[in-house]
């Protein structure tokens, strides 16, 4: 009992709790203990391929040599990394067809209940048996399903459950995974019980004195007589204090069949659910049977208003609020698609510290737990359901069930989802080829409007068309990615006045964390130029490909047109796959307009004596794939949080190889006018002009030592930053996110190693390998460091260090006690750090 309260309340808002755990719902985690075997293509060589045998779905088959593993598990970040493999998809074996089974018991005992499993998500093609008997298939990859187990289940025997994911049968643009990537779960209810997904909640009217809540239950009867079925909700406020209930009458369900209840309650003094502050109640809805409690769920809802106005943009509980929002994609860097609650959070703080209130859900459904974190921690979300529709982007996407399932998938989507407070649109779809179907585009929005009419409907739209030719008027918001050169004809044409605008995908600016190129290059002059044919993008934020802009551009565009009600910038976080400019084979890149660029690269492929490109992971992100910042994050840091003073200085300060040289030095600052001064001297004052996001020492000549920056905002002192050169590297030095983490064996730390000079300065261009050691009660499970062009395995336990960097993720175990993470490198003073795991 006690582990099923642990699991509900660290994983899952929306399961029941109850004083009587034999009765009622439980749902309990299903992810450890499984079986794993890969048939089909083999990870580590081209070619390699492994027949899959009949019958691996039988109760007889012999599993024993198969791996045990636990969820949520993804086997293509097992890597390696691969040069022959496709590098959009970020050359890591994640093609295969993978079977997991899982031995479960059940007890007579339980043969009253009603038995189901729940996947959060599997990558792909899943298809499931239990005890041989074929239950049922789910392609997408990204949504979440049940099925039920109660007529094939055995009690009191060994149960196999079986499951196959076919990944050969899967195209993407990006790195996928592959598995089951998400967790599993068990659910056990009585006959009579709330159905999958079954309580709907909204708000429709809230005021200050009271909020109406409208509750709708749907109860399944699975007796073999009829039930008479009363239904109880209790509304707990944000301190878990009852402040209203409501009780239905009886109705008489008959057997097999669904009664949807629908009631509301009206609670005094609502506290809103904000950004600022994500009050969030709970709903504990519970059925009788004959007076007998037979079923309990708790939902956690929040009090909102959204409004999404042509001219005033989007407002939250009435105030105008500007999305400033990032899109990701779905992995966690080095832990790959595998999902982990603690790794999410992670990224949702720095997010935060960023100013960013907003994440896209590019280009998939998330995991649940994602909209948990981004209902408690004040973040809004639009999720996003497809990348493709019928016509499709790659031969094996999407397009191959659009048919037979968009609407089982999209309804997934948004009932998993449709109580997140957090939740404040839905898009039906990523630049689809379909952009010139507005029928097709009608058509989504409707089974999307008929299941909750109470957000709206966007789409990410890149073509200009799709503004113009009807696709428009399926839409609530109609958002352009990038497209900025359409943007003045939609604001101007006169039937789309009352159409509310978001700039759903922006920027796609392209940086290496730690890389400076000279001389820079603002994107638009050269926009698709590598930097300097090594592979990485300058950090000075001002390349970006054909269809992008810096980030500073968008701002500008965003400030000039009220009617975009904020943007979500591509990507907050690099991820694994799509390294463009990068992502073309060799031919493409060989032939490249420009002659420099073809030269720099051939020169460069020659040092390398490869014909290969190493990129494996996208430049795009404001933070790299550890999570560490790059100079980006604070472009938008000044411009989110104006109100916080900062100033950030770059490049770094150690350019011996251009002493006497020109290095522009940019301050990206929340202030309004600033000087720099090298080794004391002022180098100027700068003052923004309108519509200029980074002051620029354009002159600036190098010579070793300390830029100091001193920053003004309105006249009155506000930010300083100091940027110095520093001396060799002499040491390591480990900093970790949190001291304390929790004994459940899935709890995560993330370990910063930096190298560091005597005066504890990080060293810029350091690449030392580093090796780490552990003892205690914790496991390195991940490393790395954010260099795109790195095949260095995720799962190890060394690294090289990219610019000064690299990171050590490491999970607790299951007890209590210590962790002690060791790191040593040649040459460089070794260096210890312990967490506690408590
Ligand atoms: C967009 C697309 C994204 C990503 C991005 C890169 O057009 O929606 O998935 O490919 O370009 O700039």
């Amino acid at each position: 009992m006690k582990k099923i309260m642990f699991v509900i309340f660290l994983f899952s808002f929306t399961w029941s709790i109850g004083q009587d755990f034999d009765l009622l719902i439980e749902a309990e985690s299903f992810n450890n203990d499984w079986k794993f075997h890969r048939f089909g293509e083999q990870p580590e060589k081209a070619g390699k391929s492994i027949e899959e045998p009949e019958g691996l779905e039988s109760t007889a088959y012999n599993d024993e040599k198969w791996r045990v593993l636990n969820l949520p598990h993804d086997w293509g970040i097992e890597g390696p990394f691969r040069d022959d493999l496709e590098n959009n998809t970020g050359l890591l074996p994640w093609k295969g067809i993978g079977w997991y089974r899982k031995h479960f018991n059940v007890p007579i005992s339980e043969n009253v209940k009603q038995l189901f499993i729940d996947f959060d998500g599997a990558m792909s093609n899943a298809k499931v048996w239990l005890n041989g008997e074929y239950i049922g298939e789910w392609p997408y990859g990204y949504t979440s399903f049940r099925f039920n187990l109660t007529p094939y289940i055995k009690y009191d025997q060994d149960n196999v459950l079986c499951v196959r994911l076919d990944n050969e049968n899967n195209d993407s643009r990006w790195y996928p995974g592959a598995g089951i990537y998400r967790n599993v779960w068990l659910v056990k209810t009585n006959p009579v019980h709330i159905d999958h997904w079954g309580i709907y909640l909204t708000t429709p009217k809230i005021t200050k004195e009271n909020a109406m809540v409208d509750i709708q239950v749907k109860v399944k009867n699975k007796n073999l007589n009829a039930a008479n079925v009363s239904i109880q909700t209790i509304i707990l406020n944000p301190v878990d204090e009852k402040v209203a209930e409501a009780k239905t009458n009886s109705v008489a369900i008959a057997n097999e069949s669904i009664h949807n209840f629908r009631f509301d309650i009206k609670v005094e003094n609502p506290e809103l659910w904000s950004i600022e502050n994500p009050a969030l109640y709970k709903a504990v809805t519970k059925v009788y049977v004959d007076e007998k409690l037979t079923d309990e769920q708790e939902t956690i809802f929040g009090f909102r208003t959204i409004e999404f106005t042509a001219n005033k943009g989007f407002l939250l509980n009435g105030k105008k609020v500007e999305i400033k929002g990032v899109c990701n994609h779905h992995d966690l860097g080095p832990l790959g698609a595998a999902f982990n609650t603690r790794a999410a959070e992670r990224q949702l703080e720095i997010l935060k510290e960023m100013g960013c209130n907003s994440i896209r859900t590019s280009h998939n459904p998330p995991a649940p737990e994602l909209l948990d974190l981004c209902d408690s921690m004040g973040f809004l979300v639009q999720v996003e359901a497809f990348d493709c529709w019928q016509e499709g982007k790659r031969e094996k996407d999407y397009n191959l069930f659009f048919k037979e399932w968009h609407v089982e998938d999209l309804t997934a989507m948004i009932r998993r989802d449709w109580n997140h407070p957090s939740v404040f649109m839905w898009s039906i779809g990523n630049e689809v080829p379909d952009q010139w179907n507005p029928e097709l585009a009608k058509r989504l929005a409707n089974i999307v409007r008929m299941e909750d009419p109470t957000r709206p409907i966007t789409a990410g739209c890149n073509a200009g068309d799709a503004g113009f030719n009807g696709f428009q008027e399926a839409l609530d918001v109609f958002g352009y990615n990038y497209n900025h050169w359409s943007y003045e004809k939609f604001f101007s044409d006169s039937a789309n006045k009352n159409l509310p605008f978001i700039a759903n995908e922006t920027s796609s600016c392209l940086s290496s964390r730690g890389e400076y190129f000279f001389p820079v290059i603002d994107g638009t002059a050269n926009n698709n130029l590598p930097g300097k044919g090594i592979f990485h993008m300058s950090s000075y934020d001002q390349q970006y490909p054909g269809w992008g802009l810096t980030p500073d551009k968008q701002f500008k565009l965003n400030e000039q047109y009220p009617r975009v009600m904020g943007e979500y910038v591509w990507t907050g976080f690099d991820y694994l796959g799509e390294p463009t400019p990068f992502n073309s084979d060799i031919t493409n890149l060989l032939n490249y307009k420009d002659s420099t660029r073809r030269a720099n690269l051939k020169k460069h492929l020659e040092e390398l004596g490869t014909q290969e490109i190493p990129s494996r992971s996208s430049y795009f992100g404001i933070m790299d794939l550890c999570g560490f910042k790059k100079d980006r994050f604070y472009i938008y840091l000044a411009k989110w949080r104006p109100d916080y003073p900062m100033a950030h200085i770059l490049p770094h300060w150690n350019w011996p190889e251009r002493i006497g040289e020109n290095v522009p030095v940019h301050v990206y600052t929340s202030g309004d006018e600033a000087e720099l001064f090298l080794n004391d001297k002022s180098l100027g004052k700068r003052k923004k002009t309108q519509f200029e996001y980074r002051l620029r020492w354009d002159d600036a000549v190098y010579e070793p030592g300390e830029l100091k920056v001193k920053v003004w905002k309105d006249g009155k002192e506000w930010a300083e930053d100091i940027m110095k050169t520093t001396s060799e590297a002499t040491k390591i030095n480990l900093e970790v996110d949190r001291k304390e983490i929790a004994p459940d064996g899935k709890d995560l730390a993330f370990v910063t190693v930096n190298i560091v000079d005597e005066n504890n300065l990080l060293v810029p261009k350091s690449n030392n390998l580093v090796k780490f050691e552990i003892e205690g009660q914790g496991e390195i499970i991940a490393v790395g460091s954010g260099d795109p062009t790195s095949h260095e395995p995720f799962i190890a336990d060394q690294h090289t260090v990219f610019n000064g960097k690299c990171l050590v993720i490491i999970r607790s175990k299951k007890e209590e006690g210590k962790i002690k993470l060791t790191a040593k490198s040649k040459g460089l003073v070794s260096s210890s750090i312990e967490i506690g795991v408590n």
